[in-house]
């Protein structure tokens, strides 16, 4: 296909849809294309392991953030999903930030409007705002402070006892921060596809089959899920706790990929996915899974897509981001 016609079919299909040489090695390309275009690659737990393989830096939202913050590196190629890329952007205004799919969305994200919200917020107008990452630059302009799953509990208990807060948009998360800190955030009703497709009745089954095997889970899953739990924790933190706990093996709660990090750390040790609902692979997410290696590839390669944002929007989007990064340091975390 022309060139020219597929950069046009971006906006529709969200990719750059060129043919590739089936005879290319492509990790071997990518590798080229990092060095040639002194870009780096950074990489979600969530992205298929090929893609994991050949990343840079594999992290947590965290992670990722705190990664895009301190790389020097001109070009950030984000395998990752849009709001990933987004922050990236938000901190890096004039490096050049790649989205291998921008179709590569978050139902969490989306379930936050910022028109919506900010009509939220005006009804509770002495309370402080703390979004969760996964939300858009709008949420995030609209918000005072960010968090990802490794600090929110941190952050929250770094504020006064008597400070209210909006806490958006994932409501398990939320949910789960109030138990354990004791806070009663007003929740934002937002919640993420894949970590709430997890079924208690399966998972007990699953856990009464393997009685050794430790519970682990995302605070995205439901308090259902949570309170069955041995360990509740981040990606980072799950994949951590798998190689530091004396336990064998492992029923993960959160998006398989990450799977692929726990066994490469642990290779003895024994993973299993916890099911969803139905027959179906839901805890594969479906936005993060939008990314291949074959994309990534024609991304670096091309430069396409690239992430755009209004200046005004990231302006303010950026300040509490700066924020949880300052806490963040402050807190050792
Ligand atoms: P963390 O990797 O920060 O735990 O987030 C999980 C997630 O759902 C990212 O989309
Ligand atoms: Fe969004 Fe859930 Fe996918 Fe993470 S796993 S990107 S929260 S839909």
């Amino acid at each position: 296909m022309d060139l020219r016609i597929a950069e046009e079919k971006i906006d529709e299909i969200g990719f750059l849809n060129v043919e590739i040489d089936p005879t290319l090695d492509l990790f071997a390309e990518i590798e080229k294309l990092k060095k040639e275009k002194n870009a780096v690659l950074l990489a979600h737990y969530y992205q298929e392991p090929d893609i994991q393989d050949v990343a840079d830096y594999i992290g947590d939202s965290l992670g990722l953030a705190q990664e895009a913050a301190r790389t020097e590196a001109d070009i950030i190629v984000f395998a990752g999903v849009h709001f990933m890329a987004e922050t990236a952007k938000i901190l890096n205004p004039n490096k050049k930030v790649l989205l291998p799919d921008l179709k590569a969305g978050c139902s969490l994200s989306d379930s936050c409007p910022p028109p919506v919200f900010k009509q939220f917020k005006e009804k509770h107008p002495d309370h402080l705002v703390i979004s969760y990452v996964n939300c858009s630059a709008g949420i995030k302009a609209l918000s005072d402070i960010i968090c990802t799953s490794s600090n929110a509990r941190q952050i929250v208990e770094s504020l006064p006892e008597d400070q209210k807060i909006i806490f958006a948009p994932d409501k398990n998360l939320g949910a789960y921060i109030n138990k354990v800190t004791g806070r009663s955030m007003v929740l934002w009703n937002g919640a993420c596809m894949v970590h709430e497709i997890f079924s208690l009745e399966k998972i007990t089954k699953l856990k009464n089959r393997h009685p050794d095997a430790k519970l682990i889970a995302h605070p995205e899953c439901e308090d259902s899920v949570l309170r069955l739990a041995d360990f509740i924790g981040s990606t980072t933190q799950l994949l951590k706790y798998t190689q530091t706990d004396t336990s064998n093996s492992f029923i993960v709660a959160t998006e398989t990929g990450i799977l692929h990090q726990m066994q490469n750390k642990s290779p003895r040790k024994t993973f299993i996915a916890a099911p969803p609902d139905n027959a179906c692979a839901c805890n594969d997410c479906p936005h993060m899974k939008l990314n291949t290696l074959e994309k990534l590839y024609l991304c670096m390669k091309y430069e396409l897509p690239e992430i755009v944002m209004e200046e005004t929007t990231r302006l303010e989007a950026k300040k509490p981001i700066d924020r949880m990064l300052e806490m963040s340091k402050q807190l050792g975390l």
